[in-house]
């Protein structure tokens, strides 16, 4: 039973990255990252929206304890990539710094972490025009194959 409640808090890094694959010739590199996968990289001033959800303290009327979840974040994210190039980064030696992938990473240095409640999802605004969200693996419930099934619904 999903929790009805949840609070996101929001956080910003600037930090650089460059789209590349080494699993890729330069040409397909630059075919599907474009100007992304310019050398030198480019920078971005990211925000981090990190939801926790979670029943609500019965005496407080909180789900979390924002001030440990803002030290949580601030120790193993806003600490670890602002100002940094992203690519430079152990955890992207193997992949992309794409935001799908920042999102995932995210999610991952957070989620045994989290005070209380329990992280539903990392957003990640890149650009004014790109926003990446991430709510884990295997949180949700496995929906069957409507293939073949005869929707009851229908008349
Ligand atoms: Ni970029």
């Amino acid at each position: 039973m999903p929790y009805q409640s949840s609070i996101t808090r929001t956080y910003t890094f600037c930090a650089a990255h460059r789209l590349h694959t080494d699993q890729l010739t330069e040409d397909l590199n630059r075919k599907i990252f474009g100007k992304c996968n310019n050398l030198n990289g480019h920078g971005h001033n990211y925000t981090v929206l990190v939801t926790v959800q979670g029943e609500l303290d019965p005496h407080t009327g909180l789900i979390t304890d924002v001030d440990a979840l803002d030290r949580l974040v601030k120790a193993r994210i806003v600490d670890r990539f602002d100002h940094q190039h992203l690519n430079f980064d152990p955890a992207f030696a193997q992949v992309t710094t794409t935001g799908e992938n920042l999102a995932r990473l995210i999610w991952d240095l957070l989620v045994d972490q989290i005070p209380s409640g329990q992280l539903e999802k990392i957003g990640v605004i890149e650009t004014r025009d790109n926003f990446f969200e991430y709510i884990g693996a295997l949180q949700k419930p496995v929906v069957p194959s409507a293939i073949g099934s005869r929707r009851t619904d229908a008349h």
